[in-house]
């Protein structure tokens, strides 16, 4: 039996009645619902749970579910497409449009008699938020009634302030599940156990031994057909407010007293709380910009602005590296560097860890260079750890050359990795709050981030432009050489 087969054992998450909101939309049809159908397949449901697709207008629960099939092999996704009748015995449809005059009421009808928890996941805009919260009743115990919510909450730290005060007026913090899906990746999990279940590296992540850290999500796609969303987004709030901020947070956390979920949320909180705003003027620390047209995997693809559905003058950053510090006794000084864009070369994600040089080489370096020890968690495409050593190079000389322990999670396992979504709804029918947002966490994303966005706006900073197929404009490479560090391409950087 291969090292982790009793992790495939299905635990059952008992009785349920799950509403997906927004089953008709891309993000339902693309992760959660083949996240339930894996669920499904796997025996994780009990047999009178009931899922209820809530959609705009009228439809039976077949043609819906050919309509996912239909999405689902435009997007490739084979095994999924498998496992969807699966999901059927468990599965109706429901015509709803929140913020009509007879939602609640059809809300109520469609989960009446169903088994609790309810738990009403909103793959909404977050300005339909306030609507499905008006349809549910003050019900406050998390045996009976959860609530899933999308990011961003809000485009800014007010709007989702009032998003929260209306939630508070029904629900407790409890029962709310501010899900962000780099949570659910196996990797951010490796990392965590990587941190708090070995010795070996958490004395070394210190300001005495790291010269840097730098966290960078590379997609090659572009914006594809989620204008409307993007156009009021940006990167900034697209990936940094959360996927990335939520990734810095664990890296560089204290080690909480448990495991609990509150435990764990108060260090990412503290970090959140510290980080220091970059600057826009001056010793520039952030670079936005926007793809222009180009090659990516040597196909031509259009600039930004000539995307369906974008302005042709529009503003939008599409890229941003950013350099911020956590302002800690344990981290102060030591640059972040931090990076996300669309249409770069390929997709990959990554946090690397720079450690110091030694404090008197006593060796050559192949090559003249001498680039120190890197621990590199790779999120995707792989899910692997990967770990620098320089060691001496064959020869007579005494040169050290950097190799690489590499750790492939995959063939460690021979576990096929489960989808974040499947993991993190998992835990949510299950009443684990571990890898969800508290409010306060989300507060302190907003705070940052709105004054980075604040400080942009105020100081008119131009987006500069950057070719499509390449990894972003040159001003971001020259902010991190002042951090001493280069950005990691195609897996390879150096410090
Ligand atoms: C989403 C963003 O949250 O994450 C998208 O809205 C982005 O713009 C996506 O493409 C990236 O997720 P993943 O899991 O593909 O890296």
């Amino acid at each position: 039996m291969p090292n982790g087969a009793a992790d495939s054992q299905a635990f059952p998450v008992g009785l349920f009645t799950f509403v997906l909101h927004g089953a008709g939309g891309d993000l339902a049809k693309r992760k959660i619902i083949p996240a339930l159908a894996h669920l499904a397949q796997r025996g994780h449901f009990s047999e009178h749970s009931r899922i209820v697709f809530a959609l705009r207008g009228p439809a039976n629960l077949t043609e819906f579910l050919e309509e996912v099939d239909q999405f689902l092999e435009m997007a490739g996704d084979e095994t999924s497409r498998k496992l969807l009748p699966g999901i059927a015995p468990y599965a109706c449809v429901c015509d709803l449009t929140l913020g009509s005059g007879d939602a609640k009421q059809t809300l109520d009808e469609a989960i009446q008699g169903g088994p609790e928890p309810v738990v009403h996941y909103a793959a909404l805009p977050s300005a339909r938020f306030k609507d499905l919260i008006d349809c549910l009743d003050e019900v406050r115990d998390p045996a009976r009634l959860r609530l899933v919510l999308e990011k961003p909450l809000g485009r800014n730290g007010a709007e989702s302030a009032q998003i929260e005060q209306v939630l508070s007026s029904k629900l407790d913090e409890s029962q709310i599940y501010r899900i962000d899906h780099y949570l659910g990746k196996q990797a951010v999990q490796n990392l965590l156990a990587l941190r708090l279940g070995n010795r070996i590296f958490e004395p070394l992540l210190t300001r005495e031994h790291v010269a840097h850290i730098q966290i960078t999500v590379a997609e090659d796609l572009g914006v594809e057909d989620r204008a409307g969303f993007y156009e009021n987004a940006g990167a900034i709030r697209d990936m940094i407010q959360s996927h990335i901020l939520q990734m810095l947070a664990i890296v560089v956390m204290e080690p909480p007293v448990s495991m609990q979920a509150d435990s764990l949320r108060d260090e990412k909180l503290k970090v959140l709380r510290s980080l220091k705003v970059p600057a826009v003027v001056g010793t520039q620390e952030i670079v936005v910009g926007q793809y222009d047209q180009g090659f990516v995997k040597g196909q031509p693809v259009p600039a930004y602005k000539n995307e369906k559905g974008v302005s042709p003058d529009s503003v939008t950053e599409t890229y941003v590296g950013l350099r911020t510090e956590v302002q800690t006794w344990r981290w102060a000084g030591v640059p972040i560097l931090l990076r996300t864009g669309k249409r770069m070369p390929r997709r990959f994600a990554e946090i690397a860890i720079q450690f110091r040089d030694v404090p008197k080489p006593l060796f050559d370096a192949v090559g003249g260079h001498w680039s120190g020890n890197r621990l590199v968690i790779h999120l995707q495409p792989q899910d692997k750890l990967e770990l620098f050593l320089l060691a001496k190079s064959p020869g007579e000389r005494e040169r050290l050359k950097p190799v690489s322990l590499d750790l492939d999670f995959f063939n460690t396992w021979r576990i096929p990795v489960r989808d974040a979504y499947e993991r993190l709804i998992s835990d949510i029918l299950r009443g684990r709050l571990n890898l969800f947002l508290r409010r306060d966490e989300v507060e302190a994303q907003w705070k940052f981030v709105d004054q980075i966005l604040d400080g942009l706006k105020a100081h008119a900073i131009a987006l500069h432009p950057y070719t499509s197929g390449t990894y972003g404009p040159p001003a971001a490479t020259a902010l991190a050489l002042r951090a001493d560090a280069n950005w990691s391409e195609d897996g390879i950087c150096s410090g």
